[in-house]
């Protein structure tokens, strides 16, 4: 019941970033640092994020992001307990690049190696930030992911459905691409649908007439294709606020499937019975202010508490994955010399 500080390593998609966290002797996490350095103007020319790029990008940032999170933190290597990396899934060249990072530091430095899953660092946030108990409902939203699970522990997560094609940050960027909508397609499609009237156009809300927890995007976006090419058609092209009337109903729709299915797995959830029922959100799209809001409400109707990190932890960041390490060393769980990146990996 010692400190614990440990440094983390991600580059599974376009963040190199790299951290540092403490567990006190109470129980309490800090986050001494965290490096970020997004690859967004490196793609930007491509329409999505190329993975040699992405991988190169990697292999010459994190000793730089490195560097940074421990100048920040005021610590040398010498005095990290464990250092952990993402080994999966994510974008091969990437995780490599992390992985070997990784190893290169706990064999230099002779520190314990612990592999972690990004979407357990995703899962586990909730407990850096809020302390939250297990069990507890996650919804994992991001450009790469959709899955509800309910956290039983650090290791065990029961996945209770996800989306079956796109992930709805992946919707976002691509219907900003249809209707001309700049990139990152997340933050400005929402900024367009503040003006924007979502009952203009009708857009289907895929799957809620099936059981389960299962979400499908891909549909939306193909609506969303019809109802610009319409509009071409009929006037010769999109005037800014058909823009914005597209944004809202897009919004609308991805905040009402999101919603419904959430309605869902909560009640699986309560089946488990948790004593102090809770939900949070990670993943960029929970940046989302309306999705944000229309989930928090119907989580506070069903008794649950609601629980989303500051925006910075939600996105792709080294914290969490110090932290999933935490989690991983307490329980005894290190990796050596052997550990590999894997580009599938499910929780
Ligand atoms: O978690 P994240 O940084 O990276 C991964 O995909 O792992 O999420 C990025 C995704 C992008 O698709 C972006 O468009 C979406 O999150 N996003 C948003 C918002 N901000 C970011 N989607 C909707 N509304 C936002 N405000
Ligand atoms: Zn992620």
């Amino acid at each position: 019941t010692n400190n614990l500080t440990v440094l983390g390593l991600e580059s599974s998609c376009d963040d190199t970033a790299a951290a540092v966290v403490r567990r006190t002797a109470d129980g309490a996490a800090d986050i001494l640092s965290s490096v970020v350095f997004g690859q967004a103007d490196l793609h930007a020319d491509f329409g999505g994020v190329v993975p040699e790029i992405a991988a190169r990008a990697h292999a010459s940032k994190l000793d730089v992001a490195v560097k940074q999170a421990l100048t920040e933190a005021d610590l040398t290597l010498n005095a990290i307990d464990a250092i952990a990396v993402t080994a999966g899934p994510g974008l091969i060249g990437g995780v490599m690049s992390g992985v070997m990072c990784a190893k290169g530091l706990a064999a230099g430095a002779s520190k314990p190696l612990i592999g972690v899953n990004h979407l357990a660092g995703h899962a586990l946030t909730p407990r850096l930030t809020d302390q939250l108990n297990f069990p507890y409902l996650v919804l994992l939203v991001s450009g790469g992911h959709c899955q509800l699970l309910i956290a039983r522990s650090a290791t065990e997560f029961m996945r209770l459905g996800g989306t079956i094609d796109d992930a709805p940050g992946e919707a976002f960027d691509k219907v900003a691409k249809l209707i001309g909508v700049s990139q990152p397609g997340g933050p400005n499609i929402e900024r367009a649908a503040k003006t924007g009237d979502a009952t203009r156009f009708q857009l289907p809300r895929p799957l809620l007439d099936r059981p389960g927890c299962d979400m499908s995007f891909s549909g939306l976006k193909t609506a969303a294709l019809r109802a610009r090419d319409a509009l071409i058609a009929a006037q010769g092209g999109l005037q800014p606020q058909d823009q914005c009337d597209l944004s809202a109903a897009f919004q609308s729709a991805v905040a009402d499937v999101l919603v419904e299915k959430t309605d869902r797995a909560i009640t699986a959830y309560l089946d488990v019975g948790p004593r102090s029922p809770a939900i949070a959100v990670a993943g960029g799209v929970a940046a989302n202010m309306q999705i944000r809001h229309a989930l928090e409400n119907r989580a506070t109707d069903r008794g649950l508490r609601f629980v989303a990190p500051p925006l910075a932890l939600c996105t792709d960041n080294a914290a969490m994955i110090a932290w999933a390490g935490i989690e991983r060393y307490q329980l005894g769980l290190v990796d050596d010399l052997t550990l590999a990146a894997r580009p599938r990996w499910p929780l």
